[in-house]
Formats: structure tokens, sequence, C-alpha cells
């Protein structure tokens, strides 16, 4: 089988390769893609850089030219739940564009004509990260994860989010990621480890918690990969 593990930046792909050791770099579309086999599995990583659309096209690359079956998303995210903490793990049950707005003529936030607000994640990958939560003896929290081309630094942002997509977490690519597996019916998996609280320190935080919450992140998505090579 073949597994992709995206992350957004550079330092949330960088625990995943040190982890595996080994890998061939392929370059593609002015990005690196960096394969390797793990125990039986074919694993394709690479970082997409921020936003949504960098994650769209990096998931298609992996999809349609490195033919990945299943995608699996590693980083991390503001956290919009009060009863989220920095290092803490969220896993999205599904995923909307908390910044696509054309409420203008009558449409929800988040919408679309032909689209849909919510993306859900596939349930299959969930209840394998609940089994390896569980394994572990770790906390796996889930809920909505909110994503838009915005780093959100802000309480008032962050509590309309929040109210009005029910969120739990926000970040800049899974949406992203989330549309394009949904349309070419690969499953997906959304991780993130809490890196700030999106509000007015959020920027120092980040730059705080990014590395250790990647690694959070990176090293379940690796007891993940075991429990997938089995199944
Ligand atoms: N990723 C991590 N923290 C974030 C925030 N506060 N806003 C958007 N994306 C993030």
């Amino acid at each position: 089988m073949k597994i992709a593990i995206m992350g957004a930046m550079v330092e949330e792909i960088t625990p995943l390769l040190q982890r595996f050791g080994t890998y061939e770099t392929r370059e593609f579309a002015n990005n690196k893609f960096y394969t390797l086999k793990y125990k039986n599995l074919d694993v394709v990583v690479a970082y997409s850089k921020i936003g949504k659309v960098n994650a769209a096209l990096t998931a298609s690359i992996l999809i349609n030219k490195f033919g990945a079956q299943k995608l699996l998303f590693s980083g991390v995210a503001g956290a919009v739940s009060d009863e989220l903490h920095i290092g803490e793990l969220i896993a999205a049950s599904g995923l909307v564009q908390h910044d696509l707005d054309i409420t203008a003529f009558g449409h929800p936030h988040g919408f679309v004509p032909e689209g849909k607000v919510l993306i859900k994640s596939d349930e299959r990958l969930l209840s394998i990260a609940k089994d390896t939560a569980n394994s572990l003896g770790l906390s796996l929290k889930e809920g909505v994860i909110a994503t838009g081309d915005q780093f959100i630094c802000e309480a008032s942002k962050k509590e309309w989010i929040k109210k009005t997509f029910d969120a739990s977490a926000i970040e800049m690519e899974g949406a992203g990621v989330a549309f394009v597996c949904d349309a070419l019916g690969v499953p997906f998996f959304i991780l993130r480890a809490i890196s700030d609280a999106a509000d007015a320190k959020a920027g120092f935080d980040f730059d705080e918690f990014l590395q250790s919450s990647s690694k959070i992140s990176a090293d379940f998505i690796i007891s993940m990969l075991e429990r997938l090579e089995r199944s």
C-alpha cells in the first residue's frame, strides 16, 4: 500500500524524516517528495508550504503522480476550543474553509454551489487513530478543524470561527487537502498538535512550540503506520 504523509512546513515533516532515516528525494512542481519503505508500506512524504492552494497542489501530486492510496497529514494548529492545550492532539472529524465567503449571494459561510461546507474525514482512519491513542494511553481529541489563508491571532476572529463552524482548531491547509482527497476518492486523516491558542500571543507561542508540537504529531502518525501496516 502507498501512503502519503504530508505537512505544511519543513518543521512539520523533519521529525518524520528523522525517524524514517533513509529516503530518496525527488523534485517536482517546485517541491521535494521523499520516498521510502516502512515495513511493508511504500511511503511518500512532502511538505506543501503554507496555505490552502499549496496544500491542494501537493495533495494532488501525492495522489496523481505518486499513487498515494491514503493520505495522512501531520502538523500544528491553533486551539479554538478551550479544552485544547499546547501539545495536545486533535484529529479532524471534518474540515471547513472559514474564509470562503459568498454570503452576499445568500449562501452560508464556507459554501459555494455544488460544494459542501463540511468535508468529513475517513471513519476507518479515525478509528485506527483512536485505537492507536488508546493503546499508547494518549489523549486524542476529535473535532471540526477550520482552515483559512490567515494566521489567526485575535480573540474576536477566533470566537467567530468557533461559533460559525463549531470548530475546535484552526490551521491553514487541512480543508485544501480534504477537498482534493474527497474529490479523488482517497481516504484522508488530518492530525494536528496544538502550537498556540489563536490569541494575542499566538505568534510568539507558534514560534516557541512549532518544533515540539510537530514532533508530537509526527510520532503519533508513525505509531498509526504500525496499525495501517497490519490492517
Ligand atoms: N496554525 C497554527 N496556529 C495557527 C493559527 N493561530 N492560525 C492559523 N493557523 C495556525
